[in-house]
């Protein structure tokens, strides 16, 4: 006879709700939310169906249904019209910019909310680069006073927590001594610590309108073949300061998530990016996977891979069947 049977653990739903070792829960999400110029608009974005690109007033009342839902954490991505692009990303740091006001707005409005920024020129250089282009070279050092400066200008509008995806290096000590001197210790940042030069971006950036107008990101985002390296940026970022480092994207980069996990006792995060929204609701469209199923099991693995918050498109949908 067999002394050792896994299988009585997994008898009974009982029984495998008291071994099961992992929980996902509405307060891992952080919502990512794309804000536009305007007024009572809400657009599709075509290559993620369900994810919408508001102005400022739907975007409000977005976040009114989804805190409704639990969902505390939000992850602000603004698209401007090329009009307001320029090659230093001057409008990033505009306080009376879209993005400026939309964060006060939603403090304002949702004070006990957890607001996070993106810290990164694309979305406001006319290079569609996350640094400044000089002679086809994205330079790293001039690019830190402009990410300085977005960062404070993001501070300065109440948000709780700054999340730099530009990969520059030294990013994370200059944010965090620029954040410090102007007074705003409590400021938090979230690094993107181990970011990688990803296809799976791509629906992203349709939505922003913020695809590189020229080569790739290669020099500045990490390669998708190294996990020693993605030790190194997350030491660095430690160092510098970072209260959280985040690996993007996360399904094909679960074992990245588990190596800072296991070496760093800050809060590892995880962004599960627009692509891997669309490959699943892709799928699901067709009739080929089922969607709620499928996207619980994917966020799980995330999470199980130690990823402590999950910045993810699902973040609603999920919300709806967890709270059921
Ligand atoms: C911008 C930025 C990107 C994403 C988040 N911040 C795109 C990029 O680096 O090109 C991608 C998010 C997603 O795909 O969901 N620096």
């Amino acid at each position: 006879m067999l002394t050792r049977r896994p299988r009585r653990n997994r008898k009974s739903v009982g029984v495998r709700q008291m071994v099961q070792e992992t929980q996902l829960t509405v307060d891992d999400f952080i919502f990512p939310l794309f804000l536009i110029e305007g007024e009572n608009k809400k657009e599709e974005v075509s290559s993620m169906p369900g994810i919408y690109r508001y102005t400022l007033d739907l975007l409000l009342e977005e976040v009114g249904e989804c805190v409704a839902l639990g969902i505390n954490s939000y992850c602000i991505f603004p698209s401007l019209g090329e009009d307001k692009k320029d090659s230093l990303a001057t409008e990033g740091s505009n306080p009376e910019g879209i993005y400026q006001i939309a964060l006060r707005s939603i403090k304002e409005k949702y004070p006990d909310t957890v607001v996070m920024t993106d810290v990164a020129m694309d979305p406001y250089s006319s290079d569609g680069h996350d640094g400044i282009v000089k002679e086809g070279k994205i330079v790293n050092d001039e690019t830190l006073e402009v990410l300085g400066k977005m960062a404070l200008a993001q501070a300065k509008a109440g948000a709780d927590i700054i999340g730099p995806s530009d990969m520059m290096d030294g990013r994370i000590g200059y944010i965090r001594d620029v954040l410090d001197d102007n007074g705003y210790t409590d400021v938090s940042i979230m690094s993107y610590s181990a970011k990688y030069a990803s296809a799976f971006y791509g629906p992203f950036r349709d939505a922003l309108d913020s695809a590189p107008k020229f080569g790739d990101k290669k020099t500045y985002q990490m390669d998708p073949a190294n996990v020693k390296e993605a030790l190194i940026e997350a030491e660095l970022d430690y160092v510098e300061g970072a209260d959280f480092l985040m690996v993007k994207p996360a399904l094909s980069y679960l074992d990245v998530i588990k190596t800072l996990a296991d070496n760093f006792d800050v809060p590892i995060t995880a962004y599960n990016v627009s692509g891997e929204y669309a490959m699943l609701k892709a799928a699901a469209q067709n009739g080929w996977l089922e969607n709620d199923k499928t996207m619980l099991e994917m966020l799980l693995s995330i999470k199980r891979a130690g990823a402590s918050a999950i910045l993810t498109y699902f973040a609603k949908e999920a919300a709806v069947l967890l709270n059921k």
